[in-house]
């Protein structure tokens, strides 16, 4: 007989039906034993009785987690009985066969609550027991949902998905590499990427016009309650397009995915106000201002985008790099606003260069940034050298760059958002690692895999390496 799901046991009723899932409750009355069976669509009370024997001594025997597959007739509560929380609670399955599919040790940490209240050093060394509790597979669901809906969108407007390398090269994006040692090249290194970025740039180059990737990130810097070394943006970049477009498309996806998958959310304003960088400093110390008109409402969603940023910031003098210069802001492929293209070129008033990029806020998160990209090589050239790189350096770090534009690349632009802080807003989550399957600690550790792990000898000597 065909497997039932837990929820639709109602439209069975009378019926007899197959059940296969956990034991979430087990409850002992005696003469009779409940038990609450759990699968991926909810939960069923299943009834044992003492006048069946064989059967009831199986069911004395379960417990929690127990995986169970339970044969019964499916009946109406008495009108008393009827469990209103549950979308199934007017019915009951009767047990007349039992299997035990498998049996399970007492679980180290309770899932039947929200969890919030378990160390977190619990819940991460045994997260596939963390992730059976409701909270969490709701927030996996909506995760895939939202992917899915935008992957559906994109597709619609003539978006194509292209995968980039996940072992690469170092470049430069403002955050610490994580580093892959060449064993075939003794002495060198891949670097992960800290984004898609130069690769979704070539791609236009290539002549893909509109690309779009759920692309994994890898940084190698201190994890916060909004930031892991690892993390999800919808990374998109368009040719022949003006920050406009881009800033339009994204507007409309996110509305359109909120309305469609998220009613009850309130979006505080459409169309997403505008502040200029200065405004947002001005007016809320932050260019990622929570503009929110009532923070107590766990379903307003306050979006604005941020625009105007200064191209370039003066050079920490500590940073370690020596004398002062400048450095960028943001993206070091970004152009400059039309009017301001001439000072780049002339490196005049640089510090009054205005970047064409646009951040998107969302209730005093950054959820997403991008910009129009210098797509003749001389302007991105001339970026580096206001950075201070000299010609050997310009040639290692954007020399393909540099190169590849000088083969016809089209006027580009593009963004990335930030998946998992969106996710996190929206599930009302306090924090990223919520709505990520597998996060790390925040001192990057993986505690159910143990990783990082330390390297064998024979690891080492393979890559050529040695330990200090
Ligand atoms: P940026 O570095 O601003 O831009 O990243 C884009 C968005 O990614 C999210 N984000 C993070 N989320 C979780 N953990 C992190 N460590 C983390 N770092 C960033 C943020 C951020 O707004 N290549 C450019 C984009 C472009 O210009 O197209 C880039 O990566 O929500």
């Amino acid at each position: 007989m065909e497997r039932t799901l837990t929820n639709d046991i109602g439209e069975h009723e009378g019926k007899e039906v197959v059940l296969m899932g956990w034991v979430a409750v087990r409850r002992d009355h005696g003469k009779i034993i409940f038990i609450d069976l759990r699968d991926r669509s909810g939960i069923a009370q299943c009834v044992f009785i003492a006048k069946n024997p064989e059967v009831y001594a199986i069911a004395e025997t379960l417990r929690h987690e127990w995986v169970i597959k339970l044969t019964g007739t499916v009946s109406k509560r008495p009108e008393s009985m009827v469990n209103t929380d549950l979308a199934n609670g007017a019915w009951e399955v009767k047990a007349s066969a039992i299997e035990v599919l498998n049996v399970a040790e007492t679980p180290p940490i309770a899932i039947d609550t929200d969890g919030y209240d378990i160390g977190e050093e619990h819940r991460l060394k045994y997260r596939y027991l963390d992730l059976r509790r409701e909270r969490l597979q709701a927030n996996l669901r909506l995760r895939h949902e939202v992917i899915a809906h935008m992957r559906d969108y994109l597709n619609d407007r003539d978006f194509v998905e292209v995968e980039t390398p996940i072992i690469s090269k170092s470049t430069p994006e403002g955050a610490r590499d994580y580093l892959v040692p060449s064993r075939v090249h003794p002495g060198k290194s891949y670097a992960l990427p800290q984004s898609p970025q130069q690769y979704k740039q070539l791609l236009m180059t290539a002549g893909l016009e509109r690309y779009y990737q759920f692309a994994r990130c890898f940084r190698d810097e201190d994890t916060r309650g909004d930031r892991q070394p690892e993390f999800t943006q919808l990374d998109l970049e368009m040719s022949f397009v003006t920050q406009e477009n881009i800033m339009n498309l994204i507007e409309s996806l996110y509305i359109d995915t909120i309305m469609t998958l998220m009613p009850e959310k309130k979006i505080q304003q459409i169309p997403f106000p505008r502040l200029t960088y200065k405004e947002a400093m001005e007016k809320y110390e932050s260019d990622k201002p929570d503009i929110r008109e009532d923070k107590n409402d766990p379903n307003l969603l306050a979006f604005c985008w941020v625009i105007d940023f200064p191209f370039f910031e003066p050079l920490d003098k500590n940073s370690g790099q020596g004398e002062k210069g400048w450095t960028f802001t943001h993206n070091p492929f970004s152009a400059a606003q039309p009017e301001h293209a001439e000072n780049l070129r002339k490196k005049e008033n640089i510090g009054g260069i205005l970047a064409a990029q646009y951040d998107l806020a969302l209730n005093g998160y950054e959820i997403g940034g991008g910009s129009i990209r210098n797509h003749k090589p001389e302007d991105l050239r001339t970026v580096l050298e206001i950075m201070g790189y000299d010609e050997a350096r310009i040639k290692e770090s954007c020399g393909h760059m540099l190169e590849a534009f000088t083969y016809g690349t089209p006027p580009h632009g593009g963004i990335a958002m930030g998946i998992d802080r969106l996710l996190a807003i929206v599930a009302n989550e306090p924090n990223i690692r919520e709505v990520i399957a597998f996060p790390k600690t925040g001192d990057a550790r993986d505690l159910m895999m143990d990783a990082p792990s330390p390297l064998a000898k024979n690891q080492l000597d393979e890559v050529g390496l040695q330990l200090k």
